[in-house]
């Protein structure tokens, strides 16, 4: 049975996902849960894109212990000194650096010719290799790369010091059986590959990267890359739950298995749709809520009779648990404090003891709590921004009749203490919302997506809502949770701007410590 590596990019081909803004908080709960979740490798990030990255990307490598973080470079010098700079403390630092291969790329993107590619690709690593113990070297778009280009480069990349090699489908072209041959080419023709891990990473353009990684274990892929619910460009990455339980389900067919903890997988997805704000659909593979789900009539009675009949996966290997009903409201702090870290929260005492009030303040107004509900608080209170960042929510009242005019009055509070009041109408009770909130902001503001959802089930369930803006000029999003659906709306709108304000805070507070100020 071989181990393969499993190579985590939610964080960074994730999170290019359109739409997806994750602060450098939300990115630490991330990578803690996958490190609990047992990926082999985390890419943090691309350091050298932006000073928010480069932050994430040296905090996760100062938080993470038990899986090795890396950033991604291009062949640059000015990159690579990026990612040292970011990692260069952590135990095992490690450097993705790539450069495409095909020879679309290198004639349009790169305007260089074959052997000008070979040139860089190889000083590149050679002064990575100067600082980093572990130099993972990518080929971009090697699925539409030449073959005996391909084994060329390896040869030379291989001898200057990489030690993994990656070969993306980065258009998501491939088909399994062309992606597969492609691994053996290059184990059965690179004449120094011996020692070398061959790492798969496939885009899900066609439908085909969780089958094309597979294709690429079957033929000696020691590592598979992809990101948590498949998110990433265009049609995202392929699943790593979707490879990992593969893996396990058909261990007889494939005789390779990973090191993650399955039953961590369902935990590890609702985070990441949560703070992502990507939504699973029901019928996902593995994640989705209808995946064990028997709606039929012949199904429900093969299952009673036998659960093998119909079910491949039990809902427990990936941590789905049947008992949900968890607390209520005479449970006391210590229960809450139990049930919290049997969810991987690990909380201040004092950010558990406002997170307990609102457990309270809940369990006052709603019959159930579910393990939902409970993730949702501890979510929200793990990843909140500064209480002192940005507007506060004091009041709200709408007013809506079909008769009459949506019309909302807000009362904020301004982070120097100030109370603001204004009532403003709208065609909708959201939108009377929304104008009377962007009329008191200092700042023009413009909602570009608006989404929500309901946590746990139930007709008195919470509701969360996830928006993105533009606000003075950059995009921003954030996340509202309330029983009622307005409050939610109010939250979300007013959590997507401090988060931005906080930002901008963050970044003059670096430019003021840096100048001296
Ligand atoms: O898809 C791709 O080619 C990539 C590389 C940067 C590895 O994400
Ligand atoms: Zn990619």
């Amino acid at each position: 049975m071989r181990t393969i590596d499993i190579f985590d990019t939610t964080l960074r081909d994730g999170e290019q996902s359109a739409g997806v803004n994750l602060n450098t908080v939300e990115k630490i709960e991330v990578a803690k849960q996958l490190e609990r979740l047992g990926v082999d490798v985390i890419e943090a990030g691309f350091p050298a894109a932006s000073k928010g990255d480069f932050d994430a990307v040296k905090r996760i490598g100062e938080t993470i212990k038990n899986s090795s973080v890396t950033g991604l470079a291009r062949a640059s010098i000015r990159d690579i000194d990026a990612v040292w700079e970011s990692l260069k403390t952590t135990a095992e630092p490690r450097l993705h650096v790539f450069i495409a291969t095909s020879p679309i790329h290198m004639t349009h993107k790169l305007k260089m010719t074959p052997d000008q590619v070979i040139e860089k690709a190889v000083e590149t690593v050679k002064y990575a290799k100067k600082f980093f113990p572990v130099v993972q070297w990518s080929a971009e778009d090697a699925g539409r790369s030449d073959l005996n280009f391909l084994v060329k480069i390896m040869e030379k990349v291989i001898d200057a010091g990489a030690s993994v090699i990656n070969l993306p489908d980065t258009v998501g072209y491939m088909t399994p059986q062309k992606y597969g041959e492609m691994f053996r080419f290059v184990r059965e023709n690179v004449p120094n590959i011996d020692g070398v891990k061959l790492s798969a990473h496939c885009h899900d353009d066609l439908g085909m990267a969780t089958a094309n990684s597979l294709a690429a274990v079957e033929n000696g892929a020691d590592q598979i890359e992809g990101t948590i619910n498949g998110i990433g460009e265009r049609a995202g990455n392929a699943a790593l739950e979707e490879v990992a339980v593969a893996l396990r389900i058909r261990e007889d067919f494939y005789s390779a298995s990973t090191r993650l903890k399955l039953d961590e997988i369902k935990k590890t997805s609702a985070l990441v749709s949560k703070l992502t704000g990507m939504r699973v659909p029901a019928n996902k593979a593995v994640v989705g809520n209808n995946a064990f789900a028997h709606e039929s009539g012949i199904h429900q009675d093969g299952m009673l009779k036998e659960k093998t009949t119909y079910e491949i996966i039990t809902p427990e290997l990936i941590g789905v648990n049947s008992t949900r009903l968890v607390l209520g409201k005479h449970s006391g702090r210590h229960a809450f404090k139990n049930k919290a870290l049997e969810l991987g929260f690990d909380l201040t005492e004092e950010k558990l003891k406002e997170a307990f009030d609102t457990f309270k303040d809940l369990a006052d107004k709603k019959k159930e709590i579910v393990d939902d509900d409970l993730f949702s608080i501890l979510t929200n209170k793990q990843t909140e921004i500064g209480e002192d960042v940005g507007f506060k929510l004091e009041r709200m009242q709408v007013q809506y009749g079909m008769d009459n005019i949506p019309t909302a009055t807000i009362e904020l509070r301004d982070e120097n203490g100030d109370l603001k009041q204004l009532a403003s109408t709208g065609s909708g009770s959201v939108e009377a919302i929304y104008n009377t909130i962007e009329s008191m902001l200092p700042s023009p503001s413009r909602l570009l997506d608006y989404k929500i959802n309901s946590v746990g089930g139930g007709r008195d369930a919470l509701a969360e809502v996830y928006v993105r803006l533009e606000y003075d000029g950059d995009n921003t999003s954030g996340r509202g949770t309330a029983q009622d659906v307005l409050e939610a709306s109010a939250r979300a709108y007013l959590n997507a701007v401090n988060r931005m304000l906080q930002q901008k805070a963050a970044m003059k507070e670096k430019v003021a410590v840096k100048a001296g100020v």
